[in-house]
């Protein structure tokens, strides 16, 4: 089992990050001392994570930069000389990708491009490890039958993915020519805490309770491969610490389920923890179930079908399989958005643009 004294984690105020550096630092015991890099875009939260800035300062530190910046990765290494990388900092939202791709290209590629060369530059040959976080969507879109494997020829269809495709393949080049020990994970659709409420299964939760319109992309029936967020932490850190350099894993939930069966399940737990019968929103407007918010709106362009994983290697070669059924992940994220109204009011609001401004100078 690989050990790690200084890991570097990019991206670590966001989705993903956040929960991942609080699993590491709470649940698996790490020991040793996490840079956080972070911009801060919309996305980004430092607060996400202030409950580890409270109680392991001696080993958690936060700093805000651009992963494209080689000055900036070059400063942070030399004040931490890290072994290990979680590169988790990207653009992650498609819809965004197709009305604004540019970011997309500079955070997804030059910044993996950044990071890449600030690991060959600064590690001696055959040390330190990198992994790369990804995606299932750089494969495509399946019909009804099938699976990604991990050698499934890449054919990405958006913006985002596309951009994603192009790191995933720096990642392995850096490793295939320079020797570069590296490991790289893709993932299906995360859903939990922190989520930024632009993503289905947040954005559901929150218009529900706020009474206003479900909106569901086409005819509904695309299928997503659900993962809660945990789960797809534990994996990660299991692939630091045993997956072989050079190797890609996917990672995913066993749990395909249509838009239309999410926001229907959604809608029911919602009846359950929050009865729209004593929802004053929803009364208003006469409307008298979650269910009845449902709205189809014109489909995404290029919509990807279905994705499905086969996760069958990380499960044998490193013993990581999902613990979290989707039901239960859904009743806990739901929980969750409703015991942080604070959360959601911040991330939702321009004064916390401001904040950040303020206080990062943004
Ligand atoms: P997110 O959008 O919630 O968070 C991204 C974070 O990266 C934010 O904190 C943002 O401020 C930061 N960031 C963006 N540009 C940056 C830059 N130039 N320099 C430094 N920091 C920057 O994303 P997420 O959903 O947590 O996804 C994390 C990673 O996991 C991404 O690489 C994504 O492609 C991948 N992934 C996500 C999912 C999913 O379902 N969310 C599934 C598979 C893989
Ligand atoms: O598969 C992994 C990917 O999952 C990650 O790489 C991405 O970063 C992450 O954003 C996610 O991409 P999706 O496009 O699958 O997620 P999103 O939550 O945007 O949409 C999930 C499905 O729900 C998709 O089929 C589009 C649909 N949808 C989405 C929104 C926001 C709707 O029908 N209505 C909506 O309002």
């Amino acid at each position: 089992m690989r050990n790690f004294e200084t890991l570097l984690i990019t991206g670590g105020c966001g989705f993903i990050g956040s929960n991942f550096v609080r699993y590491l630092l709470k649940e698996a015991g790490f020991q040793g001392r996490v840079i956080n890099l972070d911009k801060l875009t919309y996305a980004g939260n430092p607060h996400n994570l202030s409950d580890i800035e409270r109680d392991f300062s001696n080993q958690y530190r936060f700093v805000i930069g651009d992963i494209c910046n080689g000055e900036t990765l070059q400063k942070i290494y030399d004040q931490n000389r890290f072994d290990g990388i979680i590169h988790f900092a990207a653009e992650s939202h498609v819809d965004r990708s197709i009305y604004g791709p540019a970011e997309f290209i500079q955070t997804n590629i030059h910044g993996t491009f950044s990071l890449l060369e600030c690991a060959r530059k600064n590690w001696p040959a055959g040390q330190g490890l990198f992994h790369h976080v990804s995606t299932d969507e750089v494969f495509g879109s399946l019909g009804d039958e099938g699976y990604f494997t991990e050698s499934t020829a890449y054919d990405p269809h958006s913006p985002y993915s596309a951009s994603k495709a192009a790191s995933d393949h720096l990642v392995k080049a850096y490793h295939h020519t320079y020797g570069l020990p590296i490991t790289l994970s893709n993932c299906s659709n995360n859903y939990g805490p922190y989520h930024f409420p632009e993503k289905l299964i947040p954005l559901m939760i929150l218009n529900a309770l706020a009474g206003k319109r479900l909106p569901v992309y086409g005819d509904g029936r695309n299928v997503r491969d659900w993962l809660y967020v945990e789960d797809h932490c534990r994996g990660i850190w299991r692939i630091m610490q045993n997956g072989r350099p050079g190797e890609t894993y996917n990672i995913g939930g066993h749990s395909e389920k249509t838009n239309l069966d999410v926001v229907h399940t959604l809608c029911d737990l919602l009846e359950e923890a929050a009865p729209a019968g004593c929802n004053l929103h929803l009364k208003k407007q006469g409307f008298a179930a979650y269910r009845d918010l449902l709205l189809f709106v014109k489909d995404r362009p290029g919509h990807d079908r279905r994705y499905a994983i086969d996760c069958r290697k990380i499960e044998d070669e490193l013993g990581w399989r999902p613990t979290v059924s989707f039901a239960e992940g859904l009743k806990r994220t739901i929980r969750w958005y409703l015991d942080h109204p604070d959360w959601v009011r911040t991330v939702q609001s321009g004064a916390y643009r401001q904040w950040l401004d303020q206080h990062y100078g943004q």
